[in-house]
């Protein structure tokens, strides 16, 4: 195979060695081609352009396979939480020292300062709480100015811990305002999805107890949402974090672009177009054709992927734990079974087939989180407590990537040519 490729273009020839990464994949390496032959590529949506060389996650779009730091996502489900995030975020899985250490530098962080607590009260009680969850977020860099260098190995340290374990709190905090219930201390004795369950369902009024099943389903969707490489969010917290700002800020950004409805608001849209096709007399053939139709901007939510290309592996797994959890709690859920039915007509319809477009991690999980009695507005805030150590360990790996530079694409400009200023009076 050949390490290099060759371009020409009116007499120039460009040379491009050939990348090659750890699982095979070629990528040509056009660092120089501007340089060398005043050309730029164009290549919207970024469908093909290797932003990054990262060591973190890998996916295999066409096979459906997901591993982070080489470990099949299928092996780590029985990991905890933070087990997996260590391993995110060091590279490698923690001894049970490590993992204590980590885990007890978090749970020392998870109260925030009670000068945040007006910060919710000034929120409409309507307000979506991923907008509270990225400005809070934000907002938190306020208290720690002083440690906030990206260049400073301890700064960033106490800030990864002071983010996962704020984060959590942060998003419980803004269910409550949104209920009007007073806000719930973080407990400390409490695993990590638990303290977040305690936080979002407690009252002060009356002892709380968690079912396990559910702080272990909860864990594991966490897990299951922990990293995905170079998606839309994590490429923002990495494009954010090369200007050289602070982690908080980046994440913040990150959890921005996560709540769009083509990327982690998609999960809340799942729920509530199966709400609508069972309030149509379960007409789940009318949606797909909706979807179909190209004059209908519809599209079925929770379905297609960028990359995956075949079955999604998360969703694989969120399905047999919908299965399990969802029965278990709440009994026959109508919704599953229009999910079932949906997955069904799609999965064996011509459309859906010739544009490999399957069930993507956010076709499931929000009938998980519904039965847990999670509100719909919170269901990507959950995908994006999952998501925050990917994020941490993407914006980690960039800043102490040599080869980092701000982040810049270049354009191809199709505007007006040059023109001169007509006063307002001539116009
Ligand atoms: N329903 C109907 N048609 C779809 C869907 C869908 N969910 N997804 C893609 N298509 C069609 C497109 O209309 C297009 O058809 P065409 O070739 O006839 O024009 C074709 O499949 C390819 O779609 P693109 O938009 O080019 O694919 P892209 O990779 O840019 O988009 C995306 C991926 C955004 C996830 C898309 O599949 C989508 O909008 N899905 C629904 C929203 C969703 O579930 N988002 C969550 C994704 S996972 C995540 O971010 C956590």
């Amino acid at each position: 195979m050949s390490d290099r490729a060759t371009i020409e273009l009116d007499g120039v020839t460009f040379d491009a060695p050939v990348i090659v990464g750890s699982e095979g994949e070629r990528a040509l390496d056009i660092r120089r081609l501007r340089l060398d032959t005043g050309l730029v590529t164009y290549d919207p949506g970024y469908g093909n352009t290797g932003s990054a060389q990262s060591a973190i996650t890998f996916i295999d779009g066409e096979a459906g396979v997901l591993r982070y730091r080489g470990y099949p996502i299928e092996e780590l489900t029985d990991a905890s939480f933070l087990g997996v995030s260590y391993l995110l975020i060091h590279g490698e899985l923690p001894t049970s020292e490590e993992l204590e250490r980590f885990r007890r530098n978090i749970t020392l962080h998870t109260l925030l300062r009670e000068d945040m607590r007006p910060f919710f009260d000034a929120f409409p009680t309507d307000a979506h709480p991923m907008a509270i969850l990225a400005s809070a977020t934000n907002a938190l860099s306020t208290f720690y100015q002083d440690h906030y260098d990206p260049s400073d190995p301890d700064d960033v340290e106490i800030s990864i811990y002071r983010l996962m374990a704020k984060l959590p709190t942060v998003a419980a905090w803004s269910y409550k305002r949104s209920i009007g219930q007073p806000y719930i201390y973080p407990s400390n004795e409490l695993g990590y999805a638990e303290n977040f369950l305690s936080m979002m369902f407690a009252v002060p009024a009356e002892p709380y107890v968690c079912d396990q099943d559910v702080a272990d389903a909860l864990e594991l969707l966490l897990i299951l949402h922990a990293d995905h490489e170079q998606n839309c969010s994590t490429s923002t917290v990495r494009m954010v974090g090369s200007s050289h700002l602070n982690l908080f800020g980046s994440i913040s950004a990150g959890i921005t672009a996560l709540w769009g409805p083509r990327h982690g608001g998609a999960n809340q849209d799942v729920v509530q177009t199966l709400m609508q096709i069972h309030e149509s007399d379960d007409d789940v053939k009318a949606f797909v054709a909706r979807a179909k139709d190209p004059k209908d901007p519809f599209r079925l939510p929770g379905f297609g992927h960028r990359v995956y290309k075949n079955y999604d592996p998360r969703a694989r797994i969120i399905k047999e734990i919908a299965d399990r959890v969802v029965g278990k709690l709440v009994g026959a859920d109508p919704l599953f079974e229009v999910a079932q039915r949906l997955e069904e007509v799609a999965l064996n319809d011509d459309f859906f087939v010739e544009r490999k477009l399957y069930p993507n991690v956010d076709f499931y999980s929000g009938l998980i989180y519904r039965s847990m009695g999670i509100p719909l507005p919170m269901f990507p805030v959950l995908f994006a407590l999952g998501r925050l150590p990917g994020w941490i360990a993407q914006w980690k790996e960039m800043t102490e990537d040599p080869h980092t530079r701000i982040n810049r694409p270049r354009q191809v400009y199709v505007g007006a040519g040059y023109r001169t200023f007509v006063p307002t009076d001539e116009r």
